[in-house]
């Protein structure tokens, strides 16, 4: 991928990466609270509420994340400081790939999900994704637990993304958290 001059990444750049970070953090914790602490039998439609919510916010990301890629790919991205090593900036660019697997990922086995369970993929409250798969008990029984195992690694790298950037600029003190965060003159 071509480099920029830039230290900073572009202003759509940072603002895709950070509504998506909210989104992906919100659409989590509400999935992992409906998942792990919400059942049918104790909470009847209340865990249904929670679900549609879960889905509403979570589909938005298959949009926004075909803009980034199309971004990602038709404009330079800021080079990685000198001071790393090479091991270290491959590293970081498998950790960047399999981020963008994770957003394509989740919300797709999220989606085929519902549809295999008969349940939609509303978007916002505003419409639905259109089903591309009618209800399947032998989809569900792939895609249900794909979706959460695909969840639980992809909290797993996430922890990873936060943890490497607070380094980097805590502890390595160089500019990779500043080019998401600032712009030059
Ligand atoms: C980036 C997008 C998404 C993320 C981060 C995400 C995350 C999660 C998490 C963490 C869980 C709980 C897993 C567990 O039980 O431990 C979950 C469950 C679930 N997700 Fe997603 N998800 C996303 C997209 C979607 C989409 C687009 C749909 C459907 C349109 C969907 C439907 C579901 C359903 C039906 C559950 C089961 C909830 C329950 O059993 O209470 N997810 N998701």
């Amino acid at each position: 991928m071509e480099q920029s001059q830039s230290p900073y990444y572009t202003r759509t750049a940072q603002w895709l990466h950070w509504i998506m970070a909210i989104i992906f953090i919100v659409a989590y914790a509400i999935g992992f609270y409906s998942g792990n602490f919400l059942s049918y039998e104790v909470d009847g439609s209340f865990k249904g509420s929670v679900i549609t919510l879960h889905k509403n916010i979570a589909t938005v990301i298959i949009f926004l994340v075909i803009i980034r890629i199309f971004w990602r790919y038709t404009h330079p991205v800021p080079k990685l400081p000198d001071s790393m090593s090479p091991m270290m900036k491959s590293f970081a660019h498998m950790g960047h790939l399999a981020l963008y697997f994770m957003l394509l990922a989740l919300p797709i086995t999220g989606c085929l999900f519902s549809w295999s369970a008969g349940h939609p993929a509303p978007v916002l409250y505003l419409f639905e994704i259109p089903r591309l798969v009618e209800a399947n008990d032998d989809l569900l029984y792939i895609v249900k637990p794909l979706h959460i195992y695909l969840s639980w690694a992809a909290g797993l790298l996430l922890i990873g993304h936060i943890l490497a950037a607070l380094k980097h600029h805590f502890i390595d003190k160089d500019n990779v958290l500043r080019s998401m965060t600032r712009q030059g003159k």
